[in-house]
C-alpha cells in the first residue's frame, strides 16, 4: 500500500498544465524534474497491479469471431502514459491485438471534429442503453435506435457519418485518426479482418435496421465494411495508452505534439465514455473506479484520468458483458489506489 502522503506529492506534480509543458517554459521545467519521483511511484503501483492479477484465469476470449479464440489468452499488459508522455508499464505492452471498440470513441471524436459534439447528440445519441453491445432489441425499443456511439449501432452509425468521398477515403480518414491518437501508423490485421468480415451477419443485420429507421447516414454494406476494418487495427497496450493520453492531454498527442481533437470537444468525448464505455456495466464501472474508459473484446481497455494521464491493460479473456476481467480489475486497483476518481478518491 503506497502512503497518501506520497501520493498526493505525485499528483501534485501531474497538475502542470500540458501547454506548459509543451512550451518548454520553467513549469515544464519543474514537472520533467519531478518526472523520476512520479515514474517510481506509479511504477510500484502497476507493479502491484500485475502481481496482484496476472494468475487471475477467469472468462473467457471471445470467439464469436473465430479468430480471437486463437490468441494467447495469458497475455496480461498494463501501461500508464502521462500527459507529458511518460510511459509506465509492466508485462505484455507491446503485443498487437485488434482494437475492437476501444476504436469506438476515436471515430466518435473525429465526427465531432468534422461536424461538431452536437451532431453525435443528434444523429447517433448519447444514452446509455442498460443492454449488451451489439443488442437489435436497443435498435427496435429506443427512439435513437443507434442511441450512442460505443454500442454497435451507434459506431457503425458514426463511420456513416464521417464526412468522405468514397469508401476508400472514408476508412484513409478513419486509419489516419486513429494513428494519429496512436503517434504511429496502426496496421490492419488482416486475418482478424477476415474473420470478422466473413461473419459480420449480426452488424449487418445491425446496419440495415439502422438504414431502414433513417438513422445511417452511408450505404449500409459500406458503413459494415469500413467499421470492420477500424475494429481490426492493430494496437499494443502502449498504443492504447498513448490513444488515452492524448484525451487526458485535452486533445494533444504528448508524444508526437500533433493536436487530435479540439481541447473544447473532448469533454464531452469523455462524457460518453463514462455513461457507455463498458455497455450493460457501465453503472457498476462508473460506481467503483469513477472514471472514462473504453473496453473492446479484443481484450483492451483504455481509461482517461482527465488532465493527467491514461491507463490501459490488455487481457484476452472477458466477462459476459464482453469486457476484460484481468485489464478492469488491474485499473480499477490502480485508479482507487492513486485516489483519481472523478467523484472523489475511491479504494477498492
Ligand atoms: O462489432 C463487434 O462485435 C466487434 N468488432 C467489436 C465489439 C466489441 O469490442 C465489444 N466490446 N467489448
Amino acid at each position: 500500500m503506497i502512503s497518501k502522503v506520497i501520493i498526493s506529492s505525485i499528483f501534485l506534480s501531474l497538475l502542470v498544465p500540458a501547454t506548459s509543458c509543451a512550451k518548454g517554459n520553467d513549469s515544464q521545467m519543474t514537472s520533467l524534474h519531478k518526472a523520476p519521483l512520479q515514474k517510481a511511484q506509479l511504477q510500484q503501483v502497476v507493479d502491484t497491479a500485475y502481481d496482484k492479477y496476472k494468475g487471475l484465469k477467469d472468462g473467457k476470449n471471445a470467439d464469436y469471431i473465430p479468430i480471437l479464440a486463437t490468441v494467447p489468452s495469458d497475455l496480461f499488459g498494463i501501461v500508464i502514459v502521462t500527459r507529458d508522455g511518460t510511459i509506465i508499464s509492466k508485462g505484455d505492452i507491446d503485443y498487437k491485438f485488434s482494437i475492437q471498440s476501444v476504436s469506438k470513441p476515436f471515430t466518435a471524436s473525429l465526427v465531432m471534429q468534422q461536424q461538431g459534439p452536437e451532431a453525435i447528440a443528434e444523429k447517433i445519441g448519447v444514452e446509455p442503453t442498460g443492454m449488451p453491445f451489439n443488442s437489435k432489441i436497443a435498435i427496435e425499443l429506443l427512439k435513437a435506435r443507434s442511441v450512442n456511439p460505443s454500442v454497435n449501432a451507434g459506431a457503425i452509425a458514426a463511420v456513416s457519418m464521417v464526412k468522405a468521398k468514397s469508401e476508400e477515403d472514408r476508412w484513409d480518414q478513419i486509419h489516419k485518426n486513429m494513428s494519429d491518437y496512436a503517434g504511429s501508423d496502426l496496421t490492419l490485421l488482416k486475418e482478424v479482418y477476415d474473420s470478422e468480415y466473413s461473419t459480420a451477419w449480426s452488424n449487418r443485420g445491425i446496419a440495415n435496421l439502422l438504414y431502414n429507421y433513417g438513422r445511417l447516414y452511408s450505404e449500409p454494406e459500406e458503413a459494415l465494411n469500413v467499421y470492420t476494418k477500424q475494429c481490426s487495427l492493430g494496437v499494443s497496450a502502449k498504443d492504447l495508452g498513448i490513444m488515452g493520453a492524448t484525451l487526458a492531454n485535452e486533445g494533444v498527442n504528448p508524444i508526437t505534439n500533433k493536436r487530435v481533437l479540439d481541447a473544447n470537444h473532448v469533454p464531452e468525448l469523455l462524457a460518453v465514455m463514462a455513461m457507455t464505455g463498458f455497455y450493460d456495466e457501465s453503472g457498476i464501472w462508473q460506481y467503483t473506479s469513477g472514471l472514462p474508459a473504453k473496453t473492446g473484446v479484443g481484450g483492451g481497455i483504455v481509461t482517461v484520468v482527465p488532465g493527467k494521464f491514461a491507463i490501459a491493460a490488455f487481457s484476452p479473456r472477458l466477462n459476459e458483458a464482453g469486457n476484460s476481467i484481468r485489464a478492469m480489475k488491474a485499473i480499477r486497483y490502480i485508479a482507487g489506489e492513486l485516489g483519481v476518481g472523478l467523484y472523489g478518491a475511491n479504494p477498492e
